[in-house]
């Protein structure tokens, strides 16, 4: 059994994280069983570095906590941290890293956008532009950090050597953008997107083809190979 501290207070990546991997030899934490984590400034240029930035940030965070390392009982755990967004080719592979403020760009509100007005905004800036060239993918990259064992008397490991030690996984899922939101299901911009071979969006073909299909589920399969080489 290997505990995943994920490190997001998405829920819908969490339940699509937890319904990917399976409680079988998962057990699972997140950043709601961590709420005093600080938040992490999110202003890499790839969805990678993003990511480590959210794993090693948490990691550096759990181990200056000692009643956190206490909470994990020295049994051996990982923190998982998604980057995920929407590329579309139209718009030059925007909103990208961007896409969880993509409206807030235009205002330089804090903090991230509502769902519905990224949306608004993707839809606006297609405007005609017609189906055939509507090409897009949703991009995932998964950052997978072991958390050392707090030994008395070491020092907290720095961001290069936490950095080192982790793993990378990615999955993309192409498609293209609708010209109109539809179905109630997932989140982001799942009612705009159509994934290639469906008539229907993402928030219409619900969570199990989903979790069959997506960026998601892709990195996620690469992360369960990797866990099934590494410890059978
Ligand atoms: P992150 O939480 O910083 O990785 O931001 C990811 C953003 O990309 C989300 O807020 C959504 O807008 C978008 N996104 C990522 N994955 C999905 C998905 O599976 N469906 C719809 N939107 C997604």
């Amino acid at each position: 059994m290997q505990t995943l501290i994920i490190a997001t207070r998405n829920k819908h990546k969490v339940e699509e994280i937890k319904s990917i991997l399976g409680t079988e030899h998962f057990q699972f934490l997140t950043l709601d069983d961590l709420p005093d984590a600080p938040p992490i400034v999110e202003d890499g240029e790839t969805f990678a570095d993003n990511a480590t930035r959210k794993s090693v940030g948490l990691i550096r965070w759990i181990l200056a906590n000692p009643e956190m390392t206490h909470k994990l009982e020295g049994k051996p755990a990982f923190v998982l941290a998604d980057d995920s967004g929407l590329e579309v080719d139209a718009l030059g592979g925007a909103p990208g890293v961007h896409s969880a403020r993509y409206a807030a760009l235009d205002t330089n509100a804090p903090g991230n956008s509502a769902d519905h007005e990224n949306n608004a905004k993707l839809m606006r800036l297609l405007g005609e532009i017609p189906l055939e060239k509507r090409t897009a993918r949703f991009r995932c990259v998964l950052a997978l950090t072991p958390i050392p064992p707090d030994e008395p008397g070491t020092s907290t490991p720095s961001e290069a050597a936490l950095l080192q030690s982790t793993h990378f996984f990615s999955g993309a899922c192409e498609g293209r953008i609708t010209d109109a939101p539809s179905g109630k299901g997932g989140f982001g911009y799942d009612p705009l997107f159509v994934p290639d071979g469906y008539t229907a969006s993402f928030a219409e073909l619900g969570e199990t083809i989903k979790n069959k299909l997506s960026h998601r589920a892709k990195a996620l399969h690469e992360l369960q190979r990797h866990f099934e080489n590494a410890f059978n």
